[in-house]
């Protein structure tokens, strides 16, 4: 058997092991029905299933066509996990999509109760958690920042907007006239994900605060109209972005940023670290591939960027799953 099919068939065993423990599982907790014993059990029997598929050492898209394997035997009941059957099905073509986040973000699971369980053990995940964390920290930023400042009018952009939770929450956050003095602008490739995000920022700012633009930032560096979309920012946000560029895009959109950003800005971006104890779950089960880095990989692609006068901070949100960077334009 060549290396391909023994890692297939180690999935298809895989496979079958994990649909066997669940079966026996859902008759010792009545169905799933109950919770606590139902959440204990899934997350030992997966964490079980990830460790043995962990140790085949085969990482990122390696993994994709044996992983096939693993879902062609258990694929109906992992299905039945709505978090992590979205994540598979990427059915806006990405894993990361408004829909997701809003569920993340708010903790949602399913009614059903097998489904129930499996959403809880994904949202008991570290990458989720990372996301919860730095949604929270995004907004602490924006709140900080705004506080801060004098100026009449403070212009956040979030590239890679989504469903702008962390706007909308550092909105909730700032009383009505710390409010009035923000004007915020979304990029996003997802036009829907800019209709959800419009609909949960409407009720928070003034039609004339809040600019909504669908782009593809891979173009950013290169576009005109960037000018126009960043100028004058005094906060840039990019998160759940930077795990999908390659070092090239990532210095020129970091280039790109930090060209548009006034005197005393603050620019802010996460990546997933190589640490993230969440792989083998988003990969095995999700075929969700990111592209790591820690602490120093991102540092490298700050220097290239934006070289090393400025003061750039390295640090961890409180899952530790994932780097963010913050860097401040001295005026
Ligand atoms: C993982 S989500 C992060 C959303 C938000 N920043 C957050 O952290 O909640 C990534 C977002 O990037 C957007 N996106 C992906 N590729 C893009 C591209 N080439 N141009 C613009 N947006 C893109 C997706 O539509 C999605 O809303």
């Amino acid at each position: 058997m060549n290396a391909l099919n023994e890692l297939r068939e180690h999935a298809r065993l895989a496979g079958e092991k994990l649909l066997e423990d669940l079966r026996f599982a859902g008759v010792t907790t009545n169905g799933w029905l109950n919770q606590e014993r139902a959440n204990f059990e899934m997350s030992r029997i997966m964490n079980a299933c990830l460790d043995d598929l962990a140790l085949t050492g085969c990482w990122g898209e390696a993994n994709r066509v044996p992983s096939r394997a693993l879902w062609k035997v258990a694929g109906e009941t992992l299905a039945v996990g709505w978090l992590q059957n979205h994540a598979r099905q990427k059915p806006r073509g990405y894993a990361g999509d408004f829909e997701m986040l809003e569920k993340i973000v708010y903790r949602t699971l399913s009614a059903d109760p097998l489904g129930r369980a499996f959403d809880h053990f994904f949202q008991e995940q570290a990458a989720p958690e990372a996301v919860r964390s730095r949604t929270k920290l995004v907004a602490e930023r924006i709140v900080r920042l705004l506080r801060a400042s004098t100026k009449d009018n403070v212009h956040i952009c979030s590239v890679g907007s989504g469903p702008a939770l962390d706007i909308e929450l550092a909105c909730r956050e700032l009383s009505p006239d710390e409010r009035a003095r923000l004007r915020v602008s979304l990029l996003d490739l997802d036009p829907e994900a800019l209709v959800v995000a419009e609909r949960r920022l409407t009720p928070l700012l003034h039609p004339a605060q809040l600019h909504a633009h669908r782009e593809n930032l891979f173009r950013l560096p290169r576009l005109k109209r960037t000018d126009s979309l960043l100028k004058h920012a005094d906060f840039i946000a990019c998160t759940g972005m930077f795990d999908y560029l390659t070092d090239a895009d990532a210095v020129a959109m970091l280039q790109c940023f930090w060209s548009h950003l006034n005197a005393d800005g603050e620019l802010l971006v996460f990546n997933f670290a190589p640490s993230n104890p969440s792989r083998a779950y988003m990969e095995w089960i999700g075929n969700w591939y990111l592209t790591y880095r820690d602490e120093a990989a991102v540092g490298n692609l700050v220097d290239e960027a934006i070289g090393g006068s400025h003061a750039a901070k390295f640090d961890r949100e409180d899952s530790k799953a994932s780097v963010y960077a913050v860097c401040h334009k001295s005026s």
